[in-house]
């Protein structure tokens, strides 16, 4: 009975380690996503989307955001700004708006999606 205690013990131990390594993996997975996001949302051949957004209080000299600033956005769910991002003109039921549909029209991959999704999750 001992034996089968300390087994059962054993295993759930190593359970424990490999959920907090699981964990710890994930979380830095999780850190690259948020600079990747960055990264395209600033760089003018990726999304450049600081051209019409203003985050954070950053933004560029540019003659007047065509879009709105965006904060906030840790509220909303995910998939509410993936959509945004992939077709802004189905996401808001709109026919004009000055944003490309990044997604749809290839301009962006679900990849690169997801990061300025993870990256529009940490501003204020
Ligand atoms: C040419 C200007 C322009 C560019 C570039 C642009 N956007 Fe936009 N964006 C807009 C406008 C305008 C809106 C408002 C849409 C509407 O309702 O007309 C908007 C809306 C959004 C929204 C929804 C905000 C809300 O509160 O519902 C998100 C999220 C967003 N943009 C993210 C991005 C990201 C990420 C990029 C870069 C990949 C980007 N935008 C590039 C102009 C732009």
């Amino acid at each position: 009975m001992k034996l089968v205690k300390n087994l059962l013990m054993a295993s759930a131990v190593s359970a424990l380690v490999a959920t907090s390594s699981f964990a710890s993996h994930h979380g830095e997975k999780k850190v690259d996503m948020v600079k990747l996001g960055e990264k395209i949302f600033i760089t003018k051949k990726m999304g450049n989307c600081l051209a019409c957004h203003d985050v954070n209080g950053k933004n560029i000299d540019n003659p007047g955001s065509l879009g709105p600033k965006l904060s906030g956005l840790m509220y909303y769910p995910d998939s509410y700004i993936y959509d945004a991002i992939y077709d802004i003109y189905k996401a808001k039921n709109i026919t004009t708006t000055a944003m490309p549909a990044f997604g749809k029209n290839g301009q962006l991959s679900d990849n690169e999606i997801n990061a300025l999704v993870a990256y529009l999750k940490t501003v204020n």
